[in-house]
């Protein structure tokens, strides 16, 4: 059993100033508007400045959750960056975070799980809170995919954006907090999305360059047919390991890639799409802050209330697939 539970304390995003619209994206790519937003529901997105690192983005989220929730820097044990856009190899985008925090008792580390990211990191900070090994644990989702996306490809440029989420994790009052968590893999087909070069399999040559291969490669067709029974399956397995049914779920939360995606699990689970929260015409697939900048939404927006069970949900590269049920 847990010492303690673990819960949400605060969350705050930040989004670059820049907006790109679907149609700005027709002034270089042969598409359109109603193309990319009947088939994603993505109608603009967020891209950041040129001298505005993942870390940039990472830190302004941070400082507006400190203004909407104060708290020591000193005070927080631990920070963990999801993300797949570090400003370099190493370090890790975290230390850049905590020095410029100042959260000096903090060990920190970036967890690479793409999309899932917010969910793993999410259940990672819980189980140190429930261990009685940590108390405040910060989670920075930040992500510069602008950086990453091959513009001149039309079947991917337009499903992404640039934004950052800080998210705070601490021990739960009674009869709140985290009570299930639920995560899977399947590592067999890497390809299907993946960034060919740059890692150490394919180091960054003039011939890597020139193909492109250090930008986002999918196959977007098998990435939606992985992805609708990988949410389905993991939205059940975590609603079941809490003991709940469905019809207990308040919200549900889940990564904003595609409302394709998200309507089809919605009718895969025979839950109302009312149920599932939606931000993404604005903001594109934001990766790893996705989740954190429609919970911050739903929040604002009343769609959360003391008592309710609300899951959040993710999937992404890998495969990888994860949900978190938290009684707020
Ligand atoms: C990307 C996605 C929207 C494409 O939709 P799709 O219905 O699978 O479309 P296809 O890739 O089969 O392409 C259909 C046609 O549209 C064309 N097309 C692709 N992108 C286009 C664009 N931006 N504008 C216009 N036409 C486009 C293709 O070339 C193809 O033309 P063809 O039939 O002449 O070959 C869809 O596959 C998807 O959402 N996949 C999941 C992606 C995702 O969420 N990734 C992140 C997961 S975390």
């Amino acid at each position: 059993m847990p010492l303690y539970k673990a819960t949400i304390a605060a969350t705050a995003s930040y989004l670059p100033e820049k907006v790109v619209t679907n149609h700005d994206l027709t002034k270089t790519l042969d598409t359109s508007h109603e193309w990319i937003f009947d088939r994603s529901g993505i109608s603009s997105r967020h891209i950041a400045a040129d001298d505005e690192p993942a870390s940039a983005m990472g830190i302004k989220a941070v400082r507006k959750l400190l203004e909407k929730h104060p708290i020591n820097p000193a005070d927080i044990d631990l920070i963990i960056v999801p993300t797949s856009t570090p400003d370099m190899v190493f370090p890790a985008t975290a230390c850049i975070i905590q020095s410029a925090i100042g959260a000096t008792n903090a060990g920190v580390f970036d967890l690479s799980a793409a999309c899932s990211g917010y969910v793993f990191s999410i259940n990672t900070a819980a189980v140190f809170i429930e261990s009685g090994k940590y108390k405040n644990v910060l989670v920075v989702a930040t992500e510069k995919y602008s950086t990453i996306l091959n513009w001149q490809d039309r079947s991917t440029a337009f499903l992404f954006g640039d934004a950052a989420n800080a998210t705070l994790l601490t021990r739960a009052e009674e009869g709140h907090g985290i009570i299930a968590m639920h995560g899977g893999t399947d590592g067999g087909k890497p390809e299907l999305l993946c960034i060919p070069a740059g890692g150490s399999k394919n180091p960054v040559t003039a011939e890597t360059v020139k193909n492109r291969m250090s930008t986002v490669h999918m196959k977007g067709g098998d990435v939606y047919k992985n992805a609708v029974p990988r949410f389905t399956e993991t939205i059940e397995a975590v609603i079941a390991k809490a003991g709940l049914r469905k019809e207990d779920i308040a919200l549900i939360i889940p990564h904003q890639a595609n409302i394709r995606i998200i309507k089809t699990v919605a009718k895969e689970l025979g839950m109302s799409a009312d149920k599932f929260m939606v931000n993404l015409e604005h903001y594109a697939n934001t990766s790893s802050a996705s989740i954190g900048l429609a919970l911050e939404e739903a929040l604002a927006a009343g769609r959360i209330r003391t008592g309710d069970y609300v899951v959040l949900s993710a999937f992404g590269a890998g495969f990888s697939w994860g949900s978190t049920l938290i009684r707020w």
